[in-house]
């Protein structure tokens, strides 16, 4: 198991996103997570390609996006060449989502999958062994700041079996309501990579506050 964290920059300080960048870069974390919102999948709009394009250019841990996006598909290839290196996709907008999966590995990246918190696991039963991460929604998706979903936790329980009874080998990534209290319950129920936005933007220490996520 992996005890990856991978800071959502929704929470960052978008007056000073490269000071917030460097800071990731110097501290613990992983990954930079990037939530990529249209309004119309996730009643909000974030940021796009631009972003990720001026990021990748200081950045020098692997991007992670997460598009909560109605029609990715169209989009997989401009965001590689913006400088994703993961680009996970919601299990509910794709109607080929084995294409989908594909089209992102033709593109060089490690491919996810995303479960809104309604959707249960055993819809993967067979794309499990074709993606890399399944990313498990831990609030309804759109914002920061919400409240942690508890039966996140039997999911990861869930997840697990199906991922050793099919023999995949796939990571287990949470986002939303990430703290030090959810932290541990998710570490230790299995979860591999915690994404966390406005506990680590939040925080009077970021830097420190990543150490200790990295380390509950
Ligand atoms: C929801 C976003 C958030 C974000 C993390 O759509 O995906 O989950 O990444 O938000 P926090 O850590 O502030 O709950
Ligand atoms: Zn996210």
């Amino acid at each position: 198991m992996s005890r990856l964290i991978s800071p959502s920059i929704l929470s960052a300080d978008f007056n000073n996103l490269g000071k917030d960048i460097r800071m990731i870069n110097e501290s613990e974390a992983d990954w930079i997570h990037f939530d990529v919102m249209d309004g119309v999948f996730v009643p909000n709009i974030s940021f796009g390609l631009p972003v990720i394009q001026h990021v990748k250019k200081v950045a020098t841990k692997p991007l992670d996006v997460h598009l909560m996006i109605v029609n990715p598909d169209p989009f997989i290839k401009p965001f590689r060449e913006s400088g994703a290196d993961i680009l996970t996709v919601h299990y509910e907008v794709c109607k080929h989502l084995h294409r989908t999966v594909g089209a992102i590995h033709e593109e060089g990246m490690r491919a996810g999958v995303c479960l809104n918190p309604h959707t249960p696991v055993h819809l993967l039963e067979d794309i499990i062994n074709d993606v890399d991460m399944v990313l498990l929604m831990s609030v309804n998706p759109g914002f920061g700041g919400q409240k942690f979903i508890q039966n996140t936790l039997q999911k990861i329980v869930r997840l697990k079996r199906l991922i050793e009874e099919k023999g995949a080998n796939v990571l287990i990534e949470i986002d939303g309501g990430v703290n030090l209290e959810t932290g541990k319950l998710l570490f230790d129920a299995g979860a591999d990579v915690l994404v966390a936005g406005s506990f680590i933007f939040g925080a009077t220490d970021p830097m420190l506050t990543i150490h200790q996520l990295k380390n509950v």
